[in-house]
């Protein structure tokens, strides 16, 4: 190796080091930030108590607010204490699976011209049993596409097949659905569109305009369900959640600027205590900029990530309770909040434990009951929440 490649070797060597050293302290800067943030968040003294004798939907309906929870066939129907819990403590039911275009077994477009309602007619059905209020989620999402999407639909036919599929879906459950999530998911910043915009397979086949023409073809087929457009990573103080906020509260002027018939915007909420700053007043301040606009507001699929939280369920139990209490408190002061709905009901089919599985493998403990459908403080936050929430008006 002549002197030049030598010095270039030496040089570029040192330059590892230097920038392992650096990452080595961005790392350790940042573990140490989240214990900082996780020491912050645990009051081994703050008060759970609460009155008993009360479901959660009953303390919601108190206030005039709705509790619900997403559930899926495959686990209401194997399991006759989850789904006593899911009727016990759930005004609302919504399919985790069973209205996508395809996901885990339920498959409601097996083909391009083909439909199978029979998981979402047994959800349809257990919710209609059991006296509760039925979401639809999702009409039109860039994920559970099924296979064939990629090689049938293209920008000749796309706007047909969306045409298709809301009116034969959505018209099947007319009258019986309170909100339908029309649009799931269409702002990601990363992207770098100036709109802020997700480049989805949709976005890409049918241009802009594909969010106004879902809200307008569901319109068409249910004029009874409110209509949601629905996001997450909007809860948190972090230049990327601001930049979303904005992006979302962009989307929603241009909407009402084509008088597009949208109706509610769904916060998803899917919280992770230890990475990210909660700051109360600047998520109030993004309800109340979607409240000032006429629309209404829907925490769609809360849960609570203990990915970086200790090992200790004690810890972490007060942990998380301590962040559904917090986050719901500071929601629910928004008149515009009209429910709450956890992605879960139990940690035992939670989508965190394949989402944000935690590196010492213990089991995830998301929701409001545990494996064995036992209440935990997770739950008696929310209660509290509920319990302390103003009356809507
Ligand atoms: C998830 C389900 O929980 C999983 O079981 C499935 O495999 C993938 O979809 N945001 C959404 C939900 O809007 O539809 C997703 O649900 C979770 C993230």
């Amino acid at each position: 190796m002549n002197q030049r490649h030598r010095l270039i070797g030496r040089r570029s060597f040192l330059f590892g080091l230097g920038s392992l050293a650096t990452m080595s302290a961005v790392a350790t800067s940042k573990a140490a930030y989240e214990n900082q943030q996780i020491q912050a968040l645990y009051d081994p003294d703050r008060n759970f108590i609460i009155t008993e004798g009360f479901s959660l939907k009953e303390r919601a309906a108190k206030k005039g607010l709705i509790y619900g929870a997403a559930a899926r066939q495959i686990d209401l129907s194997s399991n006759a204490s989850y789904a006593a819990a899911i009727v016990q403590n759930c005004s609302m039911l919504v399919p985790e699976w069973e209205f996508k275009w395809t996901a885990g077994n339920a498959t409601l477009r097996p083909s391009p011209d083909r439909f199978d309602f029979s998981a979402a007619d047994w959800m349809a059905n257990f919710a209609a049993t059991h006296d509760q209020l039925l979401r639809g989620h999702t009409l039109v999402w860039h994920d559970s596409l099924p296979e064939w999407f990629k090689t049938s639909v293209n920008s000749r036919n796309a706007a047909q097949l969306l045409e298709k599929h809301i009116q034969t879906v959505v018209k099947r459950y007319a009258g019986k659905i309170h909100s339908w999530d029309v649009v799931n998911e269409a702002i990601r910043t990363e992207d770098g569109r100036n709109d802020g915009w997700r480049i989805t397979p949709w976005l890409e086949l049918l241009g802009p305009n594909y969010i106004d023409l879902a809200f307008r073809l569901t319109a068409a087929a249910d004029p009874q369900a409110l209509l949601v457009y629905n996001d997450f990573d909007l809860d948190y103080d972090t230049p990327e959640q601001e930049a979303k906020r904005t992006a979302v509260l962009k989307l929603l002027e241009r909407l009402q600027t084509k008088r597009t018939p949208i109706h509610a915007v769904g916060i998803q909420a899917h919280l992770f205590p230890g990475e990210n700053k909660f700051n109360p007043s600047k998520l109030r301040k993004f309800l109340h900029d979607v409240a000032s606009m006429g629309l209404k507001i829907m925490i769609t699929e809360m849960d609570v990530a203990d990915k970086k939280l200790p090992t200790d369920v004690k810890v972490r139990d007060r942990i998380i309770a301590g962040v559904y209490e917090d986050y719901l408190s500071t929601v629910l002061d928004e008149q515009a909040v009209i429910a709450v709905i956890t992605w879960g009901l139990s940690d035992r089919y939670s989508y965190v434990s394949q989402s944000q599985p935690r590196s010492d493998r213990a089991p995830v403990r998301p929701l409001p009951l545990d494996a064995q459908m036992q209440p935990k403080l997770a739950w008696n936050a929310i209660a509290r929440a509920f319990d302390h929430a103003p009356r809507r008006n």
